[in-house]
């Protein structure tokens, strides 16, 4: 059978990214262009700029990943692009780009749901792993539980009431002066504080077991703070972070492995920029571990935003026979 190549892009949020994959599973190239630094100054990311910013850089990453990758554009089989969910400003640089590619070369086009693309990056350093498995995807958008029942079909049986998971890291970590982004530095810091230190709640939905409210333990992060000031006691951010990241992730390990067992499965996934967090990996590792559960979890530039995740679920889906037509839009809020 001949190679089939897609170059893949993605600038959904503030990643500019462009990536070549080879066969599905195979990454000959991952061109990242971060905009972290821009937005640092906002503490959070200003669409506007990173529109902006997209347009700047998104010829030079795609013409790194095709060097990278060795591959020119007339060999390369599609044009596959993040189209949602996001933000409709960045999401459109990219949409447009892979509409142009695929005009000027006559290559097909095929778009892809960014979440279907985060699961997906699980598929790159296991090549054994298939359907039918559990995936947890935590970003800086979505916290869902998802059943992976085929290539690309999906169906979510857990999602947030609220604040995604990444949203309350991003939050907590504003809170206590640690700035943008969140994420990463609660990771580091953590590894300092005691998670045992403040008894932060754990929120359990009644109506659903498996669906996530991160709200709330926000609150009780900003009500211990406020409390501490009042009292004139310092805060020992380490502590606070270590704490707040604990009851985090202690929600998730439940729920993700209470699903696999009731669902069944013996396979189980993390996907999404809060997978790469090294606490949570260990944490599902080990009770992945005693409850003999395979553990499948992406490397780190792989769970943050990345184009080769979004090859390898356009791989699939350009199999099935799914090719867009230049309609093709960005959709702020796609459902999975
Ligand atoms: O998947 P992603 O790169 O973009 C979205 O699709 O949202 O996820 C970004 C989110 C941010 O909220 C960021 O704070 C969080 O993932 N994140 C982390 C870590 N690295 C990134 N959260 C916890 N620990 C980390 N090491
Ligand atoms: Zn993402």
């Amino acid at each position: 059978m001949e190679d089939i190549l897609i170059l893949a892009i993605e600038s959904s949020c503030d990643e500019t990214a462009a990536s070549v994959v080879k066969n599905g599973r195979e990454v000959l190239s991952n061109v990242i262009f971060s905009q972290i630094d821009l937005h640092t100054r906002y503490g959070g990311v200003v669409p506007e700029i990173a529109s902006r910013k997209h347009i700047e850089k998104i010829n030079q990453v795609i013409e790194e990943a095709l060097g990278q990758a060795a591959v020119s554009l007339e060999e390369i089989t599609a044009v596959a692009v993040t189209y949602g969910p996001g933000l409709v400003g960045p999401l459109l640089v990219g949409v447009s780009e892979a509409k142009a590619i695929s005009f000027a070369t006559g290559k097909s086009l095929v778009g892809v749901h960014h979440i279907s693309g985060h699961i997906s990056a699980n598929y790159i350093e296991y090549p054994e792993l298939e359907p039918p498995f559990i995936c947890l995807v935590a970003s800086g958008g979505h916290s869902h539980l998802v059943v992976v029942k085929d290539y690309g079909e999906y169906e979510i049986i857990g999602r947030t009431r609220d604040d995604a998971a990444g949203e309350a890291f991003d939050k907590v970590a504003r809170a206590i002066g640690l700035g943008y982004p969140g994420g990463p530095k609660i990771d580091k810091l953590s590894r300092e504080g005691n998670p045992d230190a403040i008894p932060f709640p754990r929120a359990k939905i009644a109506e659903n077991e498996y669906d996530f409210s991160f709200s709330g333990l926000k609150s009780a992060v900003l009500n211990y703070l406020n409390s501490c000031q009042m009292k004139g006691e310092e805060i020992c951010q380490a502590d606070v972070a270590a704490s707040f990241q604990k009851a985090v992730i202690d929600v998730l390990v439940e729920h993700s492995l209470h699903a696999v067992k009731e669902f069944g499965y013996d396979k189980f996934a993390i996907a999404g920029g809060v997978a790469s967090n090294s606490s949570l990996r260990e944490a599902f590792q080990r009770e992945c571990e005693k409850r003999k559960i395979r553990f499948y979890h992406p490397s780190p530039v792989y769970c943050t935003d990345n184009a080769a995740m979004i090859g390898t679920a356009a791989y699939y889906e350009y199999r099935k026979g799914v090719r867009h037509g230049y309609d093709l839009n960005a959709v702020p809020n796609l459902q999975l």
